[in-house]
C-alpha cells in the first residue's frame, strides 16, 4: 500500500521533472521570444509601434564644414589648406505615415523628416557664419560639360558666368544656413544656349540639391533643404509578425524592390532595414554584418560585427563599419557596379579606397567618402596642405545593439561630400588650380538611447532575468521532488535504513516540496 503509493508519487514527480526540463530548455524560451515579438513587431498593438511611428526623441544631425582658408593660394595652384567648423548641430524628427498593409508581411510607409537648428549644442557657431568652400555647383556644371563635350567647355563658361554671378574663382563665399537650407540662386534668365543647356541638363538630372525657384526662372543650390518636411517613399517594410529575424527589412522603395541607378542587379540590392529599426539578435546566430538602405546614396552598405561590447551597463553587440565596404574594386570586387562612371581623368571610379562616385544616384559629380578621407587611399591626403586628419574615433560609422530587442542602444553615420577640383586650361577660373579631390562638408547622423528609455530596457531585461532564474528553479523544484520521491520510494521497500540522519533530514523539509 505504502510502496504502491510512494511509486505514484515518484512517478508523478518524474513526469514533473520531465515537464519542467521541456519547459526550461523549449517552452520558457518560446513563449519568451513570442512575448518580445509582439512588443517590437509592427503592429498597432506593439510597444514598439508609437515610436517607430514618430520617433520619442529626436536625432543628432551634425555638419562639419571644410572653410577654405587659402584661397589666393590655391587659384595660384598652391595646396589647399583647410579648416573644419562645426559641429552645426540639428535636431532631426522622424515621422512615417502608414499607407497600409501589403503583401508578404510587410507595411508601406512615407517617411518625412524636419530638421531644426540647436543653437545650444551648437556651442557659438550660428547659421549666419560666414564660410568659404569649394563651389559644388559649379564645378558639378563645368564637369558635366567637360565630360559631356570639352570642346564647348571655354563657350559654357561664358555662360556660367551668368549663371553665377560674381564668378570669379571655383570658391563659394556662403552663409552656413543658405549653404544647408535655404539656398543659392542659379539664375537661368537669359538668351544664352550654352546657359539653356546647362539648367537643361540640371532640369532632366534634377539633382536632389537643385530646388526650382516658385518663378521657375532658375534654382536654388542647398545640400539639405530637400531632406526638410519633405515626404520621402514609399518604402515598403517587414513588419516581423511572421518572421521576426526580418523585421525592419526594406523590400522596396519607391514601389520598386532594386535601384535602378547603378544599372547593376547586385549593386541595386535593396538590403536591410532603415537603419532605425533592427530585428534581434539570435545569440546562437549572430549576424557577420548588418545592413542598412540608404536612399541619399541610393545603395545599401553593412557594418560588421566586431565583438560584444558594454554601453550603459548593458551588454550589447558592436558593429563598425569596414573598410571592404568603400573598397576599390581590387579588394572587393563586388564594388565593381559602383563605379559605372569615372570621376576624373585620372582615376577609373573605383580604382581608389574609400570614395563613391554618387553621379550615377545624385546626377551630379558629387563623391562620397568617410569624412577625412578615413579608411580611404592615403593618396587623397597628400594634395591638402593642412585641415585632413582621419581619427578612427571621430570618423568610424558604428552601431551598437542589444540584442534582446534589437534596440539600437548608440549609433552614428558619418558620410562626407567632396568633388573633384579640376584643373581646366580653358576655363580662367580653373587654369592654375590643382587637380584633386576637394572636401566640401560631412554630415554625422546618430542617436543615443536616452536615460529613460535606458531604463525601461533595463527593467525589461531584469524582468527576462527573473524569468530566467525561475525556469532553472523550476527544473531544481522538480529534481528535488524527484530526489525525495526517490526516496521514499527506497525508504518503502526499505532499501535505506530508517535511522539515517541525512536522510530523514531532506525527508523532514522535503514534505514541503510535495505539493
Ligand atoms: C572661414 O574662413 C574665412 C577666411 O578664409 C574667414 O574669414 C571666416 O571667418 C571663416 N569662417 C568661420 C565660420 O570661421
Ligand atoms: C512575396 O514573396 C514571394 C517569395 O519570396 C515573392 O515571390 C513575391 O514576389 C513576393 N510578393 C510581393 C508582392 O512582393
Ligand atoms: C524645415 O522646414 C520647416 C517648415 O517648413 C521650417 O520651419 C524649418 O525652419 C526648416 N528647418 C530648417 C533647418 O531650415
Ligand atoms: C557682385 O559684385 C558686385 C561688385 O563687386 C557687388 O556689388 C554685388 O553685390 C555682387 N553680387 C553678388 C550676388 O555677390
Ligand atoms: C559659386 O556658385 C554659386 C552658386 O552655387 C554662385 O552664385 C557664386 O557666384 C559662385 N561663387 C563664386 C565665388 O564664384
Ligand atoms: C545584399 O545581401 C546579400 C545577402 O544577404 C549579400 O550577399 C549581398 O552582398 C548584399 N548586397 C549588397 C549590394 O550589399
Ligand atoms: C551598472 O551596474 C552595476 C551593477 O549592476 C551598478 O552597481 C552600477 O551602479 C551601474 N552603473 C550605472 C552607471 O548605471
Ligand atoms: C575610365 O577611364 C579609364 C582610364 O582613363 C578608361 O580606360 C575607361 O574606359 C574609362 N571608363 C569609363 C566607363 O569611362
Amino acid at each position: 500500500m505504502l510502496a504502491s503509493r510512494a511509486k505514484l508519487f515518484f512517478s508523478c514527480s518524474f513526469v514533473f521533472l520531465i515537464l519542467s526540463i521541456v519547459l526550461a530548455l523549449w517552452g520558457f524560451p518560446k513563449i519568451v521570444s513570442k512575448q518580445i515579438q509582439k512588443n517590437v513587431q509592427i503592429e498597432e498593438s506593439s510597444q514598439m509601434y508609437d515610436k517607430w511611428l514618430k520617433m520619442p526623441i529626436p536625432m543628432d544631425f551634425k555638419v562639419y564644414i571644410f572653410n577654405v582658408t587659402n584661397v589666393d593660394e590655391i587659384n595660384e595652384g598652391g595646396k589647399p589648406k583647410l579648416k573644419e567648423i562645426g559641429p552645426y548641430v540639428y535636431k532631426e524628427y522622424r515621422e512615417r505615415t502608414v499607407l497600409g498593409y501589403g503583401p508578404n508581411d510587410t507595411v508601406k510607409y512615407m517617411l518625412k523628416k524636419h530638421f531644426e537648428f540647436d543653437r545650444e549644442a551648437s556651442a557659438g557657431l550660428t547659421e549666419d557664419d560666414e564660410v568659404i568652400v569649394i563651389n559644388l555647383s559649379y564645378m558639378a556644371a563645368v564637369l558635366t560639360v567637360n565630360d559631356m563635350m570639352p570642346a564647348m567647355v571655354p563657350l559654357i563658361n561664358k555662360a556660367l558666368e551668368q549663371f553665377f554671378s560674381n564668378l570669379t574663382d571655383p570658391f563659394l563665399r556662403v552663409r552656413v544656413r543658405d549653404l544647408f537650407f535655404d539656398g543659392v540662386f542659379l539664375n537661368c534668365e537669359g538668351d544664352n544656349s550654352a546657359l539653356g543647356l546647362v539648367c537643361g541638363q540640371i532640369r532632366s538630372q534634377t539633382p536632389p540639391t537643385m530646388r526650382p525657384s516658385e518663378d521657375g526662372k532658375g534654382f536654388y543650390f542647398s545640400m539639405f533643404s530637400h531632406m526638410n518636411r519633405s515626404e520621402n517613399g514609399p518604402y515598403a517594410m517587414v513588419r516581423g509578425t511572421e518572421n521576426i529575424r526580418e523585421l525592419g527589412h526594406i523590400v522596396s522603395y519607391k514601389d520598386k524592390d532594386s535601384m535602378p541607378n547603378w544599372g547593376d542587379e547586385y549593386c541595386g540590392m535593396i538590403n536591410g532595414s532603415d537603419s532605425s529599426i533592427f530585428p534581434p539578435i539570435d545569440e546562437a546566430n549572430v549576424p557577420e554584418r548588418i545592413y542598412s538602405f540608404e536612399p541619399d546614396i541610393c545603395r545599401s552598405m553593412y557594418v560588421s560585427l566586431e565583438g560584444k561590447r558594454s554601453i550603459f551597463n548593458m551588454s550589447a553587440y558592436y558593429y563598425e563599419m569596414h573598410e571592404s565596404a568603400l573598397a576599390a574594386k581590387s579588394a572587393n570586387p563586388n564594388n565593381r557596379c559602383f563605379c559605372k562612371k569615372n570621376w576624373s581623368g585620372n582615376h577609373d571610379g573605383c580604382l581608389i579606397m574609400g570614395v563613391l562616385n554618387l553621379h550615377p544616384c545624385q546626377g551630379a559629380p558629387a563623391i562620397a567618402s568617410f569624412p577625412h578621407y578615413y579608411l580611404a587611399s592615403e593618396e587623397l591626403l597628400e594634395y591638402f596642405a593642412e585641415g585632413i586628419n582621419p581619427d578612427k574615433e571621430k570618423h568610424k560609422s558604428f552601431v551598437y545593439i542589444d540584442p534582446v530587442t534589437g534596440v539600437v542602444l548608440s549609433g552614428a553615420k558619418r558620410l562626407q561630400f567632396n568633388v573633384e577640383l579640376r584643373n581646366i586650361p580653358s576655363v580662367p577660373q580653373l587654369q592654375a588650380v590643382p587637380t584633386g579631390l576637394f572636401p566640401l562638408l560631412w554630415l554625422e547622423e546618430g542617436a543615443s538611447l536616452p536615460p529613460s528609455l535606458q531604463e525601461e530596457l533595463q527593467a525589461s531585461h531584469r524582468l527576462l532575468s527573473y524569468v530566467e532564474a525561475a525556469r532553472w528553479l523550476v527544473v531544481a523544484a522538480a529534481v528535488l521532488t524527484v530526489l525525495v520521491a526517490g526516496v521514499v520510494v527506497a525508504r518503502a521497500i526499505n532499501i535505506l535504513p530508517r535511522n539515517n540522519n541525512s536522510v530523514s533530514f531532506i525527508l523532514s523539509n522535503g514534505n514541503g516540496y510535495k505539493g
